[in-house]
């Protein structure tokens, strides 16, 4: 396919937010997600050599940590945590979905040059995997001309998700591609106009140093870990699982009616009552259990994990979303005491973008 020397593409897609409905919507339940004010952008250039070079850039870590080993001034440095293992994992995410194109549309004759650019945490359940899947395939279709729309751009980036993960609902390639609002049910992608929500985000990040670094990277692909042990609890307690996907599954549309009517309070209550059905099948660690008890405490409407949530195993990595209220500066503050990544968000953002000229 003819590439125009000097081509620069960039596409950029919003994180997002599982509102209700994360897991159960892997059983067909409804679930409704929001595009948040957060972004990944994929740059593609062309290189002078074949083949395809890739970096990823400016990922939020989580700090830095110091490693203090006695008597050796080598060994005495300070390091940021271990997210570089998670951003290898992350590359396997654009590796499939240059291979997908490649076997698809015959892509990849010429030398390309893939910049990716992050304002999303790794692995926290922001939807870095998919922005990463949405915003490759977007550039590179782009760049090689491939003719095509943004249903054909979504539907690739879930295929691919599919591929990485084993197992992937549509809803975090829609939010990606579209923003907004999205509510799927029965794997069928619905974009829904509601108010934008003030909410608080809190990442729990910090991987330990005690943690091997096998582990550490095997983080990138967190969420198959997390929606396989869903599978197999559910295999073994079926009708109780299958009774609490029924209750998530009326959950969301309570939900949806309440941000429609603007009825925070309800909307809180919804959100606590969601986060104590994630906690019934498995996905919620002690480190996000804590922020969220700790939000509620502190007067905060509504707070759940939201996206995967996580394992005490991986380190309790994930994230919590919280409705504050008028609380949000005490639930801000002691997030931060408790070393989470804090971030104020907007929900219902702008969807992808695809930039020739910048
Ligand atoms: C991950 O962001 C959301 C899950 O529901 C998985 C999926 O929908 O594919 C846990």
């Amino acid at each position: 396919m003819p590439v125009i020397e000097g081509k620069e593409i960039r596409a950029s897609v919003p994180a997002k937010v599982i509102l209700f409905g994360e897991h159960f919507v892997v059983y067909g339940k409804r679930a409704l997600a929001a595009a948040i004010n957060r972004r990944l952008a994929v740059q593609v250039s062309s290189r002078g050599k074949r083949g395809y070079h890739i970096k990823i850039e400016d990922i939020p870590t989580f700090g830095l940590e110091l490693d203090l080993e006695a008597g050796n001034d080598e060994k005495r440095k300070v390091r940021p945590y271990k997210d570089y293992g998670t951003a290898v994992k992350a590359l396997a995410y654009v590796r499939s979905s240059i291979e997908y194109l490649e076997e698809r549309y015959g892509i990849g004759n010429e030398g390309v040059e893939i910049e990716i650019k992050s304002e999303i945490p790794l692995s926290a359940g922001l939807g870095s995997s998919a922005a990463t899947c949405v915003a490759t395939i977007a550039a590179l279709k782009e760049y090689f001309g491939v003719k095509g729309d943004v249903e054909g751009i979504r539907s690739d980036a879930h295929n691919v998700e599919k591929i990485v993960q084993g197992a992937a609902s549509p809803i975090d390639t829609a939010i990606s591609t579209y923003g907004g609002y999205v509510l799927v049910e029965r794997n069928e992608v619905k974009r829904l106009r509601l108010d934008e929500l003030n909410l608080i985000v809190g990442c729990v990040g910090s991987i330990p140093l005690s943690m091997d670094s096998t582990k550490a990277s095997e983080l990138g692909l967190k969420t198959k870990t997390i929606v396989e042990g869903v599978k197999n609890r559910r295999a073994i307690f079926t009708s109780i699982f299958d009774s609490v996907f029924d209750a998530a599954d009326e959950l969301t549309a309570q939900a949806i009616k309440a941000i429609e009517e603007n009825d925070l309070v309800n909307v809180g209550a919804l959100m606590n009552i969601n986060h104590g059905l994630l906690d019934a099948i498995g996905v919620v660690p002690r480190r996000l259990s804590e922020l969220v008890k700790m939000a509620q405490d502190l007067g905060a409407l509504g707070a759940k994990v939201t996206g995967a949530g996580g394992l005490d195993e991986m380190g309790g990595v994930g994230s919590v979303l919280v409705l504050p209220g008028e609380s949000g500066d005490r639930i801000k503050a002691a997030m931060a005491i408790a070393d989470a990544l804090v971030m104020d968000v907007k929900t219902g953002g702008e969807g992808l973008r695809i930039e020739t000229d910048f």
